[in-house]
């Protein structure tokens, strides 16, 4: 066993209280939607999984995330590789390589006359039938992207309705509008979707958790009130700062203020913002705009702003529900509560505001 990541800031409450939702039988189905790099994968793997193995569930982890266009197919394999009692361990992590070869094996399968591969459905009551299982499905709504994925995701929904008092679900992912897809474009009718679990921000005691754990592989001392300031700052991302810390455990020369500007400027990620923003629309431009503004995007003046930068008339409120429906499908916007919107990813939201600042100066 790997010695437990000492970096790991420990959401012990949250994971107890899902936990009593499943056990109770209270809850079959959840979702948790966060901005990326809030710390869904790590509180799934570092947290609950645990946990959950320690009241007897076996437990089921699978990320949508890096397999494209085989998504459907590597989580049907996976999925039935784990019923078939083949995974000994509840975390076998799915490298490309593991990937490649249960694809390869499927294509050998294939190109023999052999019986048709289990359907979803048939792998979910099979794993159903093993006893009580919690599945951790990250990033899910990735599957929505492919139309051939529907089948599939028809058999999941009813493999999982059918089998609601042994198979718990919990879904992730930073669109909630993603998940939603998932379930209303559902020909077959999805159980209780909707309970929604909040992924609280991190609090103080995160920034005195870091600066121990610094110290303790460094030996250096870091400032934890500093690290708090440049937390709150940040917008509360735990990936963020600990970017920051990573590069001042690797140089002992950089302080804190230079390590925050180095990682400020990430200039993969910042390659990737410019080419996003540079493929959009121009009126999808405008709406997100107006989402790192918070400003109310159908209002009469928030579209009479859009129509002056435009040079146009007031875009109607139709296109610019067309727009916003843009940024929502490809995850670039989310949804909150009480329709209000905001910028999916934080590093991408922190970079326009610093460009809205260059072009005002
Ligand atoms: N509880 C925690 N304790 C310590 N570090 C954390 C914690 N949660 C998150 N982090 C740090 O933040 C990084 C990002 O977290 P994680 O990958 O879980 O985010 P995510 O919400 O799944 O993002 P994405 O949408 O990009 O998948 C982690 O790699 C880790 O470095
Ligand atoms: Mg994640």
């Amino acid at each position: 066993m790997a010695s437990p990541d000492y970096w790991h800031y420990p959401r012990s409450a949250l994971a107890d209280s899902v936990l009593m939702a499943f056990d109770s039988g209270l809850s079959h189905a959840l979702t948790m939607f966060a901005p990326r790099r809030m710390g869904k994968t790590e509180f799934l793997l570092q947290d609950l999984a645990p946990r959950a193995e320690e009241h007897g569930w076996r437990v089921f982890y699978h990320s949508f995330m890096t397999d494209g266009d085989e998504a459907g197919e590597v989580f049907r394999l996976s999925l039935a590789e784990f019923a078939a009692g083949r995974l000994k361990r509840w975390l076998k992590p799915l490298t490309a390589r593991v990937s490649a070869e249960l694809l390869g094996v499927k294509a050998e399968l294939g190109s023999q006359p052999t019986s048709a591969p289990h359907s979803l459905t048939e792998v979910v009551q099979a794993l159903a039938s093993g006893g009580r299982c919690l599945l951790l499905l990250d990033e899910a709504q990735i599957l929505t992207r492919l139309p051939r994925n529907e089948e599939l995701l028809g058999g999941l929904r009813t493999g999982l309705d059918i089998n609601k008092d042994q198979l718990k679900v919990l879904f992730t992912g930073s669109s909630r509008e993603g998940l939603r897809r998932m379930f209303s474009e559902a020909r077959a009718p999805f159980f209780h979707f909707g309970t929604n679990i909040e992924l609280p921000t991190l609090d103080r005691g995160f920034c005195s958790h870091l600066a121990a754990a610094f110290t303790r592989s460094t030996g250096r001392a870091l400032d934890e009130s500093r690290l708090w300031e440049e937390f709150q700052a940040t917008g509360h991302v735990p990936g963020r700062l600990r970017a920051v810390v990573e590069a001042m455990v690797l140089n002992a020369d950089l302080s804190l203020a230079e390590a925050v500007a180095l990682k400020l400027h990430d200039v993969h990620d910042e390659a990737q913002y410019a080419k996003i923003l540079k493929a959009l629309p121009i009126l999808d431009r405008l709406v997100l705009q107006a989402v790192l503004a918070s400003a109310p995007l159908f209002a009469e003046d928030t579209r009479a702003r859009m129509g002056t930068t435009l040079g146009a008339a007031t875009p109607s409120t139709t296109a610019v529900q067309s727009a916003a429906e843009r940024l929502l499908r490809d995850e670039i916007i989310t949804r909150r509560e009480r329709g209000q919107y905001e910028i999916s990813d934080p590093g991408f939201s922190h970079w326009l505001q610093a460009l809205a600042g260059d072009t005002q100066a």
